[in-house]
């Protein structure tokens, strides 16, 4: 199962794999999609969901992601397809692979757009085109960069190339060196914004919209954004995770890292809305103004604060980055997957992909202009590119994976590749085989109106079931670890 494990390139160590991973879960989705979520979904109470499910969705699938791709060291398609042989099982479960795949080239179709937005932004602080400008004008100005499907689609573009390039050259180079560099400067930045908040005012309102929760501003349908968040922000479900897994190093601790990706995401997430919503609530802004949201509101903080030209500068810089460090792991599966199986060189399979991408990209950002009238049943090729991946896609791959590492695989193999300590391997174990799937199913069946319970309106029973069920693992554990010593 593991015949190509010698030439296959490994991070540098532990560090370089939690840099890389780091890279991937941190960009667009912390700092620009996060607090638009928010806002659009009400506050505290989708905070709280999309907080629970990264600790019982996100984290043990982000471990079983990065098993499945170290012991199967390939793309998720090839990887896959090696642990079920191993296991002795079909070979029709590479389907997920396959899904995986297709998702992170999804979303990267969209994800360029925003990272263009972010580059647009940069230029726009650098050459002072946002000086002196109202909250109005925000707007105006968000639309004005939207409406010329000939500069907007340059920047996509120029994120696309971007992108080709990095991953043309491997994933090792490069990757490792920016993410050391660029995460610090982005927490730098946050907290730079966040002491700017406390003293500008909104900073209390921005609490309290983000913590303080309101069961009835949740819907189910927000439980269901909060859950695809969740696997989105943490780069689950799409390829990324389990291409980078199958660079890990064997003697690498998958319960470490994941647990140290997973909290760096949270961080900035969280860090990310309190620096944006004082800026909201200070200039009577609305919070749910949509994907613009960012691009209308700092901008207002960095005219107002001291040497903010230069913050805002440094804030778009670091943004792009983090958006290029992520947006180079949605396509690693896609050309790994063609490097290992059809012949060609990287290069060429990042080119490749790359035409493809960009062909799919531009009918995306023509949704903000040319195509604003081109819908199906209400939304954008644009807005159906994010809902399909992150509504059905990710959540779907997700609980296969669970099911998949929870069920179906050698209870030993999966054992020996987490390598965990036996009460962790037992919480894991519980975790993939009921709570996650079972969070997954209930949040799905919901939200879709496929029961006639809206458990929307009823989201502290179904965390405090979730909780229940969790301790309940912590108990029988033992007696789940000796049924599986005698079962193997
Ligand atoms: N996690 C990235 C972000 O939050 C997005 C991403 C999704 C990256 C899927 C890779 C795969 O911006």
């Amino acid at each position: 199962m593991t015949t190509n494990e010698p030439s296959r390139t490994q991070w540098l160590g532990r560090w370089g794999f939690v840099l890389a991973a780091t890279g991937s879960a941190v960009g667009l989705g912390n700092i620009w999609k996060f607090p638009y979520m928010t806002g659009e979904y009400g506050g505290g109470a989708f905070v709280l969901v999309y907080l629970a499910c990264i600790l019982c969705v996100g984290v043990p699938i982000m471990m079983t992601e990065i098993a499945l791709g170290r012991r199967g060291r390939g793309s998720p398609i090839d990887a896959i397809r090696r642990v079920v042989t191993e296991s002795g099982r079909s070979s029709g479960w590479s389907l997920l692979g396959w899904m995986a795949m297709l998702c992170g080239f999804m979303i990267l179709s969209f994800y360029v757009v925003v990272a263009g937005w972010s580059f647009a932004y940069l230029w726009k602080m650098v050459s002072g085109g946002l000086a002196g400008s109202s909250v109005d004008d925000m707007a105006a100005i968000f639309g004005a960069n939207n409406a010329n499907p000939f500069t907007l689609g340059a920047w996509s573009t120029l994120v696309t190339v971007a992108t080709m390039v990095i991953v043309g050259k491997g994933v090792q180079q490069g990757i490792e060196r920016s993410v050391g560099w660029m995460m610090p400067g982005m927490v730098v930045m946050l907290l730079v914004m966040i002491i700017y908040g406390m003293f500008s005012g909104g900073f209390g309102q921005a609490v309290n919209f983000l913590f303080a929760f309101n069961a009835s501003s949740l819907s189910s349908e927000g439980m269901l954004a909060a859950m695809g968040h969740a696997f989105f922000t943490l780069s689950l479900a799409s390829g990324a995770i389990l291409t980078y897994g199958s660079y890990l190093p064997r003697r690498a601790s998958i319960g470490r890292t994941t647990l140290t990706v997973a909290i760096a995401d949270t961080l900035v997430a969280l860090m990310a809305g309190l620096a944006i919503f004082p800026v909201i609530f200070a200039n009577g802004m609305e919070p749910n103004s949509g994907p613009g949201l960012i691009f209308m509101s700092l901008p207002l903080a960095f005219q107002a604060m001291p040497l903010g030209t230069l913050f805002g500068i440094l804030f778009f810089i670091m943004l792009s980055m983090a958006a290029l460090t992520s947006s180079i792991s949605m396509v690693e599966a896609t050309v790994s997957w063609l490097a290992d199986n059809k012949g060609v060189s990287r290069k060429a399979a990042a080119w490749g992909t790359g035409i493809v991408l960009w062909v799919i990209s531009t009918l995306a950002m023509l949704s903000f202009n040319v195509g604003a009238d081109w819908t199906l049943a209400g939304k954008h090729f644009f807005d159906w590119l994010d809902y399909l991946t992150s509504r059905l896609m990710m959540p779907l791959g997700g609980l296969g994976m669970a099911l998949l590492a929870g069920f179906v695989l050698k209870s030993q193999a999966v054992k020996d590749e987490l390598n965990l300590p036996a009460g962790i391997y037992a919480l894991w174990l519980f975790m993939v085989r009921y709570v996650s799937p079972l969070a997954i199913l209930v949040i799905f069946v919901d939200a879709l109106g496929l029961v006639a319970v809206d458990f929307g309106a009823h989201w502290l029973w179904l965390v405090l079931i979730l909780l229940v069920l969790t301790l309940a693992g912590e108990l029988v554990s033992p007696r789940l670890r000796r049924s599986l010593q005698t079962s193997d």
